[in-house]
């Protein structure tokens, strides 16, 4: 079983609660909040604040995506916010094992991202701290970009260590996912699936997100 994680950075804004409502309503898993600061990527979007007005909107998990500098500053804010998944990135992170261990104390499930060029051996030995590996599929900064397919053989790669030493890891991919793309990023692994724009550009949202899930369970 696979699960599609709508990224709202692709909804409309004006109307987020709606938006977040139609795609829990049309089968969607988790709501993927995208975190940017203007630093560790060249784009700025929302804080703590949208997390804690979209707790109570929705009964789906909250997975929010930090692309931050210093996300331990934040991880608490974000974490009484209602975030029920924090994930930072490798890159962003210094003192990392501390980190996750900082989200997994406050009641939440941890999560390391890796940018496309970055190497699995970054994260081996953290993998029994973390719950979720989230695979960039892009370059993080905007949604609407093309899929990077060089990143899947790493995202393989984690699998079969994953299986190996049976660790419970759930495998997530951002970034360009589509009915097309989906397939090979389920092969290789992964059993969530963010998508931003293949989901809230559609004009059927619900048709979109169950061809996207349906391309991915065959
Ligand atoms: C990119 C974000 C993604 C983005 C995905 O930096 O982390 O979550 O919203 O959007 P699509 O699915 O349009 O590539
Ligand atoms: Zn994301």
């Amino acid at each position: 079983m696979i699960k599609i994680a709508p990224s709202i950075l692709a909804a409309d804004f004006a109307k987020l609660a709606d938006e977040v409502k139609e795609v829990e309503a049309a089968g969607a898993e988790l709501i993927h909040i995208d975190v940017m600061d203007g630093h560790f990527v060249p784009n700025i979007t929302m804080g703590p604040i949208v997390v804690e007005a979209l707790r109570p909107v929705t009964t789906l998990p909250l997975d929010v995506h930090l692309m931050i500098e210093n996300p331990d500053l934040y991880i608490e804010q974000f974490a009484q916010a209602g975030a029920d998944y924090i994930t930072v990135h490798v890159e962003a992170c210094t003192h990392l094992h501390r980190t996750l261990q900082q989200i997994r104390s406050l009641g939440v499930k941890s999560g390391v991202v890796l940018n496309p060029h970055t190497p699995i051996e970054m994260i081996q030995h953290v993998l029994e701290e973390v719950d979720l590996v989230l695979f960039m599929t892009v370059n993080p900064g905007f949604g609407g970009q093309k899929f990077i397919h060089s990143v899947l053989p790493k995202v393989k790669q984690l699998s079969e260590i994953i299986r190996e030493r049976n660790l419970p890891i759930e495998i997530e991919i951002d970034g360009g996912v589509n009915e097309e793309t989906i397939v090979p990023c389920v092969e290789a692994g992964a059993t969530i699936l963010v998508a931003g724009s293949a989901v809230f550009n559609a004009s059927d949202r619900a048709a979109a997100l169950q061809r996207i899930k349906a391309a991915g369970e065959r």
